[in-house]
């Protein structure tokens, strides 16, 4: 069976900080897995592991690998600018370039990647993108308004067209719906559904009905105490992970039993 990312014995340091200890896990394209724990157990830092983005941080370094479609994103010679093309992330705030059209906006990371696409070409991908974000009905007619004159909800569609514009293997979403209203979020959802035919999916989530509604597997990730490295304690179907984990933990996390 082909895996899509394929993480093993990874560590991920803050300088001499180890925040994040000994994943290891396996994800199918074409799915959703879901990512879950306490605050400061390392979610975030894990989900930036798997773009390179963690290194952005000053004294951010990991050791392990971590597999993209067999490909080691931390071999020798790998460009991390190519693999964030591959890997794309969606953060907790929307955040479109403000001034920039709506149409810039999704077009934006496909002239970054140099691609230089005859207008009518960039016009169809816009809105084959917008479409497959959920979002062309309601901003086809206002599409030189700037980013920053759309709603919260519209904006993070937005910023997912923009990830999804240059065709990235894997998607990685950050609580991306923590800013937004429970429509927007429901929208978003549907959305990951949508996307998921296409794409691979991972999101952190502290929401445990969002777990259950838009992922296929679920991962929880646990600390045993401040300064401690965070660990991925169990992961497995979310069915599973919801109804009969395997760790004591993950149960009592789950029922919102915890701490
Ligand atoms: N830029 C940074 N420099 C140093 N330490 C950091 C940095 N970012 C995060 N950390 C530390 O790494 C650990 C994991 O943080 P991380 O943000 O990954 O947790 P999280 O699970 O995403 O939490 P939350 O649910 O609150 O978003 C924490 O101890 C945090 O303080
Ligand atoms: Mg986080």
């Amino acid at each position: 069976m082909s895996k899509r990312i394929q993480v093993s014995d990874l560590d991920i340091f803050y300088g001499d900080f180890k925040a994040v200890e000994q994943v290891n896990m396996e994800i199918e394209p074409r799915t959703v897995t879901a990512l879950i724990g306490p605050s400061g157990c390392g979610k975030s830092t894990f989900l930036r592991s798997l773009n390179r983005m963690h290194e952005v941080v000053p004294g951010g370094r990991v050791s392990g690998k971590v597999l993209i479609d067999g490909e080691d994103l931390y071999g020798t010679g790998v460009d991390p600018v190519a693999v964030r093309r591959q890997v794309g992330m969606v953060f907790q705030r929307p955040n479109p370039f403000p001034t920039m059209s709506i149409y810039d906006n999704v077009v934006a990371g496909v002239k970054l990647n140099g691609g230089r696409m005859r207008k009518a070409a960039l016009d169809s991908l816009v809105e084959e993108t917008l479409r497959g974000a959920n979002l062309w009905e309601e901003v086809k007619d206002r599409l030189n308004r700037p980013g920053s004159s759309l709603s919260g909800g519209q904006q993070q569609r937005l910023c997912i067209a923009r990830a999804i514009a240059v065709k990235p293997a894997v998607l990685l979403m950050d609580e991306p719906c923590s800013a937004l209203d429970p429509i927007s979020t429901l929208a978003i959802e549907d959305l990951m559904q949508k996307l998921k035919a296409e794409f691979t999916i991972v999101i952190v989530t502290h929401n445990m009905q969002q777990a259950s509604r838009v992922s296929d597997r679920t991962g929880f990730f646990n600390i045993a105490g401040t300064g401690k490295p965070g660990k991925l304690i169990e992961i497995d179907e979310t069915s599973i992970i919801f109804s009969n984990p395997k760790v004591p933990a993950t149960n009592d996390y789950v029922t919102g039993r915890f701490g």
